[in-house]
């Protein structure tokens, strides 16, 4: 006999820091609600696109922009091993408009319309609604300035969280003008703000990037910026009548919504109209989604000068929502048929019938093991069947079937080489 070291217990290993997994009964609803969003906005003419998860850095530095918390503290960024400075994306706006440009996009009909899902990677400290790996349904739509668009965007995505059931939140919105206005803000803006009794490191923001200074949540800064002058009132004649008719467009569709002149966007590609998804049960982070206009992207980028607007719906903040309400976006059905056989011949019959029950488009599981009837019909109560077909030695001498209808507790014999033509149909009505 040979002793054998005695193997230490290997510690489990556990999912980095602030990277939620969605497992079941949870990944139903991720899924629904992807699923749903998506659809809305096929719905709406979107078309898929799928973007890679990483790209060149500078993607994002002229992009999104430099001064922003995003790219100047939370990006994900590393050598590859050819040493290209690379980065996992932040957000899917940049992404999307570098794709447009280099496939050519934007010289074929425009608005191009176009819808993307997915992982975003953003170094935050993590909490409750806000992680490091976050999952968004966005849509992005490129080409065309008017308003009615701005009108759409909006208006799909309210109707993708109405879509999943939400109803406790509020769109605000505002408008951020355009590149001929926001200069001559900005300097009202920063002489308001040098006059100010400011730390030096609000001191420096206030020179970088002075929108971004209205953000800070500190009372005593509140405080100070009470009077502080606003875009909303600094707008050109062009900029407010482009303001105007989004929000008429929205009044005519029974959209409500909420100005809030001191909205402050992460990123630094907005102008015009702007907007935010409030949720009020999620705490802190209660931005369950956003966007707006970026009419100046595309040629930072490289492209034309075309104009473009979009959102970032949060998947994570919406599933986060629907808990807060008490709703659920998913059935809550697994699949349709449950199949139980009982016993080996039961069973070499009950493996090809559920394979063309699948063939036929029929969502179908089977119970495994030798579980006996009741751990069967177990497995059929759990997995949300609507009908489990049981395949007993009785059924098989006459060469048919047992269909339980588990929602009305009938049940009826049907012969097995029609179950398939009889479940499809039960199945349509
Ligand atoms: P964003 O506001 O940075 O916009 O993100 C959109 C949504 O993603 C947020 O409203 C929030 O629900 C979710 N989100 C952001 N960060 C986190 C996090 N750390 N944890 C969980 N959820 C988060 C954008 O990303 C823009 N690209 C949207 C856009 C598209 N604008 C124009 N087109």
């Amino acid at each position: 006999m040979t002793d054998k070291p005695a193997q230490k217990k290997l510690p489990a290993l556990k999912a980095p820091k602030g990277v939620p997994d969605y497992v079941p009964p949870v990944s139903a609803e991720f899924r629904a609600v992807k699923e749903a969003f998506a659809l809305a906005a096929h719905n709406a003419g979107y078309e898929h696109i799928e973007l890679p998860i990483f790209e060149d850095t500078a993607l994002f530095a002229r992009g999104v922009g430099e001064s922003t918390d995003v790219v100047s503290k939370e990006m994900y960024t590393f050598a590859d091993r050819g040493d290209r400075s690379v980065t996992l994306r932040p957000e899917g706006t940049a992404g999307v408009m570098r794709a447009v440009i280099e496939n050519n996009l934007d010289r074929g009909q425009l608005p191009v319309k176009l819808v993307y899902n997915g992982p975003f990677f953003r170094y935050e400290r993590p909490q409750a609604g806000r992680y490091r790996q976050l999952q968004q349904v966005g849509v992005e739509a490129i080409g065309v300035d008017d308003p009615a668009l701005d009108a759409e965007v909006i208006a799909l995505a309210d109707r993708c969280f109405r879509s999943v059931g939400l109803t406790g939140y509020r769109l605000e919105l505002t408008s951020l003008g355009d590149a001929s206005d926001r200069p001559a803000y900005r300097a009202k803006l920063q002489e308001f703000l040098r006059k100010l009794p400011l730390d030096e490191e609000t001191q420096r923001r206030a020179e970088l990037n002075p929108l971004r200074v209205l953000d800070d949540k500190r009372p005593e800064m509140q405080e100070m910026l009470v009077d502080a002058p606003l875009m909303l009132d600094h707008l050109s004649d062009q900029s407010r009548a482009h303001f105007e008719t989004v929000t008429g467009y929205l009044d005519d569709m029974g959209i409500e919504y909420v100005i809030n002149p001191r909205m402050v966007r992460g990123l630094d590609y907005y102008t015009k109209t702007c907007f935010e998804f409030v949720h009020d049960g999620l705490g802190a982070q209660s931005g369950i989604g956003g966007g707006g206009r970026y009419d100046g992207l595309m040629a930072q980028l490289g492209g034309q000068e075309l104009s473009g607007i979009g959102f970032g719906l949060g998947v994570d903040r919406t599933l986060l929502a629907l808990e807060a309400e008490a709703k659920s976006a998913a059935s809550g059905r697994r699949v349709d048929v449950y199949g139980v056989a009982m016993g080996a011949e039961a069973k070499q019959k009950m493996v090809p019938l559920v394979d063309r029950l699948r063939a036929a488009g029929v969502a179908v599981d089977m119970s495994y093991g030798d579980r006996g009837l009741k751990g069967a019909m177990k497995g059929a109560d759990r997995a949300g069947a609507l009908f489990a077909l049981v395949l007993g030695e009785s059924e098989l001498e006459q060469g048919r079937i047992a269909v339980k209808d588990l929602q009305a507790h009938e049940q009826q014999d049907v012969a097995l080489d029609s179950v398939v033509d009889y479940l499809v149909e039960r199945l349509r009505g």
